[in-house]
């Protein structure tokens, strides 16, 4: 990609404004490890998505990890199969393999790029999985009353991978609350940044417990005091030993001050970027209608990224690049038709991430586009593209 490009497809959300601020806090800061900036950004994160428990953590992909090892630790799983979508980030899979979980892929759906219902149902029958992990794609909800009703049908637990789809609501109940837990991004470029970092919401405060301790080591000291004096009973600890007492088989995944100090910061943006990035989309669903094939049910599109299915891809790829537009797979395409996974199965087919794979691109949207930009980067890839027919 040229360095010179013009319409990237994410930039940053830190302003200079931001920076000079927390400059000002950091010269007088008297400690930069994880402490009170960090519970306030949890809890104002909580306040946001409406739960009852956040956990920030150093990234997206720690985020999920930190759920798949805390949900092994609470002893909540009747068994160690989980579904995990095809069309998603490594990230949103590998911690489960890392972990020793039995992966399924399930195919996706090409009204909202989640996963695919009928598979779903046909992977739980012969599954019967203790865990089904689903990805809000560019911050198009899945179909939620259906995998809801499969989750209680079949006695699963659901997690949601909520990366792409901050502020994302469908019947005004923001994605990231409807499982027993959801991850969250704030990489450079995603909806809110805190430069690097993740964050884990659930409803749970048990499993919030355990997440607190996995974060730091698996050890003691995060826990709240009466769980804590239970555990150090129960498990005849001496207070001399307590502080290096570790309950669960855990990792150092924490964040800083300084980057919980941006995340407090960047959520007060939220809103307000949600309703820019829903405009924009918008404006690419006015000029490219034709070329969208989803058709959700998102009340507040908190959009990532304008999809499309197209017979040429490379060559508006080229264009697009000569034009200084950026475009990209749709998140990175198939999982299964990764190295990763094919070294573990080559056998299964996924028909609809497959074509997502070969025939998927999608454009940028982010909350410094305007609308002359969309029209003209829309102006730009209609000269060009090709729609690929009968899905
Ligand atoms: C769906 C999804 N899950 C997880 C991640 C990983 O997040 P991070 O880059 O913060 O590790 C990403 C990254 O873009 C993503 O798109």
């Amino acid at each position: 990609m040229p360095k010179d490009i013009r319409y990237k497809l994410a930039e940053d959300t830190i302003t200079n404004s931001e920076i000079k601020k927390l400059s000002k806090w950091l010269i007088k800061a008297d400690r930069l490890t994880q402490n009170k900036n960090v519970k306030k950004f949890e809890s104002n994160f909580s306040k946001y998505i409406k739960v009852t428990n956040s956990t920030f953590v150093n990234s997206g992909s720690s985020a999920n990890l930190l759920i798949a090892q805390s949900l092994l630790e609470s002893g909540l799983l009747k068994n160690k199969i989980v579904i995990a979508p095809t069309l998603s980030w490594a990230t949103t899979v590998t911690p489960f393999l890392q972990l020793g979980y039995d992966v399924k892929l399930c195919d996706t759906n090409f009204k909202n790029l989640g996963l695919s219902i009928d598979h779903l149902e046909y992977l739980c029958k012969k599954f019967k999985p203790s865990l089904i992990v689903l990805v809000h794609v560019l911050g198009h909800a899945n179909e939620m009353e259906k995998i809801l009703k499969i989750c209680k049908k079949y006695k699963t637990f659901l997690v949601e991978d909520t990366c792409e789809a901050l502020g994302s609501m469908v019947k005004r109940k923001k994605l990231g609350s409807f499982g027993i837990a959801s991850s969250f991004s704030f990489y450079y470029g995603h909806h809110i940044s805190t430069i690097e970092g993740g964050m884990v919401c659930t409803n749970n405060s048990n499993l919030a417990n355990i997440m607190k301790s996995v974060r730091s080591h698996g050890w003691l000291r995060d826990y709240p005091q009466k769980e804590k004096n239970k555990i150090i009973k129960k498990n005849k600890i001496s207070k001399f030993q307590s502080r290096f007492s570790f309950i669960y088989s855990g990792f150092n995944i924490r964040s800083t001050e300084i980057n919980a100090f941006l995340g407090i910061n960047q959520l007060k943006k939220i809103n307000q970027i949600s309703r820019i990035r829903q405009k924009n989309y918008n404006v690419y669903l006015k000029h490219l209608k034709r070329f969208h094939y989803q058709d959700c049910k998102t009340n507040l599109l908190s959009n990532f990224g304008f999809a499309t299915m197209l017979l040429n891809r490379d060559e508006v790829f080229d264009h697009l690049t000569r034009k200084k537009i950026e475009c990209r797979p749709i998140i990175a395409g198939n999982m299964s038709a990764q190295v990763f996974w094919k070294k573990k199965d080559k056998k299964e087919k996924y028909p609809n991430a497959e074509k997502i794979h070969d025939y998927g691109l999608y454009l940028p949207n982010h909350a410094n586009l305007k609308k002359d930009d969309i029209v003209y980067i829309c102006k730009e890839f209609s000269k060009k593209a090709k729609l690929l027919k009968n899905l």
